[in-house]
Parts: C-alpha cells; sequence; structure tokens
C-alpha cells in the first residue's frame, strides 16, 4: 500500500463504527465529532457528557482500532514533509516572510481588523493555487468556504485576468460553499474529502473561520464548549491538509477590546485554541492608503518578522 493510501484510510466515517445508533451518530455531529480520528483523540471525560460513559468508552476504543493509532517514524514524518509545497500569495515580500509562501500541511491563519485584506488574500490565493508550480501556484483548484457573504466572483475575475488566466476558468475551478451556521461549516468541512479528489483541490479557505462560533457562543458559560467545538474543527483542517497535501487559509477578525488595558488590545477573540492549532499565524494592520504591514505571531518555525504588501487593482502586490 503507497503511502498516501495509507494517510487516506485514516479519514473514516463515524458510521464506520459497529453498532452505533442513528441517534448517538447525530448527538456526535452535533458536539462537533466529524469522524473517527476526532473520536479517538477525544478524552472519555469530554465524550461521556454527550453519550454517556459506557458508550465513550466503546467508541474511543472502537475508533483507535479502527484508525490503527500508532506512531510514526522520524524518517515517515521526513518523507511527508519533504512533499511540502508553497503558494504564492502576489507579493515576494509577504512570500518570504512565509518561509516561500502558504506552505501546504498546515494552516494559515490571517487575523486583523476590519479591511485589513483577509479576504482579499483570500482572493488571490483561490487564483493563484491555479498556476503552474513554475509560477508559484499550486496547479489545482480552490474550496472556498465563506460564512460572511463577501465572496466576489467579479473580483476573482479580475485577478484571474490581471495574472493571465481565463477567468471563466478560474471561477470554475473554485468550489464555493456559503456556511450558514457553525453545524453547518463543519459539516462542509467533513464532507470535503470528496470533492478534493474530484476537483484536485489544493487549496481550503474558510473566511472567516470564528464568526458563526462568535455569535452562537456568547455567554461566558459557552465559552469552553466554544472553544472545543472550534478545536475539533480546526483539527479536522490540519488533517486533510496532512492527509491531502493542501494549504489551509483562514481568517479571523480581530476586535478591538477597550476592556483590556495592558497588553495586546487587539488580541484575537477566537482565543488561545486558533494560536494553538494554526500552524502560522500573521498579524495585518492597515498602513498608508493601500498598504498593509504583515507580521509573524508565534510560527513553530518561521522567525519574527514583518514585511509590506499593497492591495492593488491587480490585486496582492509588493509596494512600489
Ligand atoms: P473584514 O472581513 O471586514 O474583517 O475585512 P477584511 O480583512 O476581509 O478586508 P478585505 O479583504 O475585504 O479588504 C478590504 C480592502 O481591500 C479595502 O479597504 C480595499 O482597500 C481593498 N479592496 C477590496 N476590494 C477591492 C477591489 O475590488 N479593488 C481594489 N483595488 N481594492 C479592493
Ligand atoms: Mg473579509
Amino acid at each position: 500500500m503507497s503511502n498516501e493510501n495509507a494517510n487516506e484510510k485514516k479519514i473514516l466515517a463515524l458510521e464506520d463504527i459497529p453498532g452505533v445508533g442513528q441517534k448517538t451518530l447525530e448527538k456526535l455531529r452535533n458536539a462537533g465529532f466529524v469522524d473517527l480520528m476526532a473520536l479517538a483523540t477525544a478524552s472519555v471525560k469530554e465524550l461521556s457528557e454527550i453519550v454517556g460513559e459506557q458508550t465513550a468508552i466503546k467508541l474511543i476504543e472502537a475508533s483507535r482500532k479502527a484508525l490503527d493509532i500508532g506512531f510514526e517514524t522520524a524518517a515517515d514524518v521526513y518523507e511527508r514533509r519533504k512533499k511540502v509545497v508553497r503558494l504564492t500569495t502576489g507579493s515576494k515580500a509577504l512570500d518570504n516572510l512565509l518561509g516561500g509562501g502558504i506552505e501546504t500541511q498546515a494552516v494559515t491563519e490571517f487575523h486583523g481588523g476590519f479591511g485589513c485584506g483577509k479576504t482579499q488574500v483570500g482572493f488571490q490565493l483561490a487564483v493563484n493555487v491555479q498556476l503552474p508550480v513554475s509560477e508559484g501556484g499550486l496547479e489545482g483548484g480552490c474550496l472556498f468556504i465563506d460564512t460572511e457573504g463577501t465572496f466576489r466572483p467579479e473580483r476573482i475575475r479580475e485577478l484571474a485576468e490581471a495574472i493571465g488566466l481565463d477567468p471563466d476558468e478560474a471561477l470554475k475551478n473554485i468550489v464555493y460553499a456559503r456556511a450558514y451556521n457553525t453545524d453547518h461549516q463543519i459539516l462542509l468541512v467533513e464532507k470535503a474529502a470528496e470533492i478534493i479528489k474530484e476537483k484536485n483541490i489544493r487549496l481550503i479557505i474558510i473566511d472567516s473561520v470564528t464568526s458563526h462560533f462568535r455569535a452562537e457562543y456568547t455567554g461566558r458559560g459557552e465559552l469552553a464548549e466554544r472553544q472545543q467545538k472550534l478545536n475539533r474543527h480546526l483539527h479536522a483542517l490540519q488533517r486533510l491538509a496532512d492527509v491531502y497535501n493542501l494549504a489551509v487559509y483562514i481568517t479571523n477578525q480581530v476586535m478591538a477590546r477597550p476592556d483590556v488595558l495592558f497588553g495586546d488590545p487587539t488580541a484575537p477573540v477566537g482565543g488561545h485554541v486558533l494560536g494553538h492549532f494554526s500552524t502560522h499565524r500573521v498579524y495585518v494592520r492597515k498602513s498608508k492608503s493601500n498598504t498593509r504591514i504583515a507580521r509573524i505571531i508565534d510560527s513553530p518555525y518561521l522567525p519574527e518578522g514583518e514585511a509590506l504588501f499593497a492591495i492593488t487593482p491587480e490585486g496582492i502586490r509588493d509596494i512600489e
């Protein structure tokens, strides 16, 4: 069996565990458990709250067995990492900041305030991914999950034309889905495997990953639940990135927090969970007119630093 198939085996549906009733499946889904890996890595305690302790133990054991969870050697990790490729943002300065572009097998999060360019960067990546490898692309399609209704096909056409792509073809290579709430957003990611294979998807975008979570879980008492669910969602994205060697780009709007007197007043409300699971986090802020400043925030191996880029009529570019 090739390495890829062995990996693919690891994304299994909940239905693959024998003897689990529809009601239990539904409860699990509602809580954000969308595949066997989510169950296999859950704690008995958190699962017990959803399905009761006996079932929780049974589910965790069965999913671990089905997944054949074991260890990878450093050599396996090295082989997998060798396949990492990078996607250009359109700006050399921004690419350099990211170590050569947005990388596959990783989740890259851009956060920043209103109008800082998170969505525009997403549009640019959605067309750039279609470019030949020699031009910084990944020769594949994009899955665009829109939670805020800000997707603009007209703008995609402009960006495609500016880099010499046929605008009609460019639109056809972007699979679009509007997510209406957190459960729907999670479900779209759960169902993504099929479309990834069918359409040769090399980039998944969620713009924004946090807005529905914020809107639905507002009370203080719900914070822990929100973080857990978001956390599992991000895990699912990371797994897709690893298994299909694709890039994931997510956005997260930061809100000013006047209640915070010390520390960073623009700390993202998504909180530490996002920080923990996004492999690379980039904070973007506005500068003069169409210039933006990007800064790397706690990346496992990228050095800290800043880069300037511009949002031009042609798209994301270096500043003149
Ligand atoms: P929120 O989603 O509100 O948090 O903002 P965002 O970070 O997604 O910002 P977005 O990517 O929407 O960036 C908005 C900025 O991009 C605007 O201030 C414009 O300067 C620029 N922009 C948006 N659309 C166009 C366009 O069609 N042409 C050009 N030249 N610039 C655009
Ligand atoms: Mg936006």
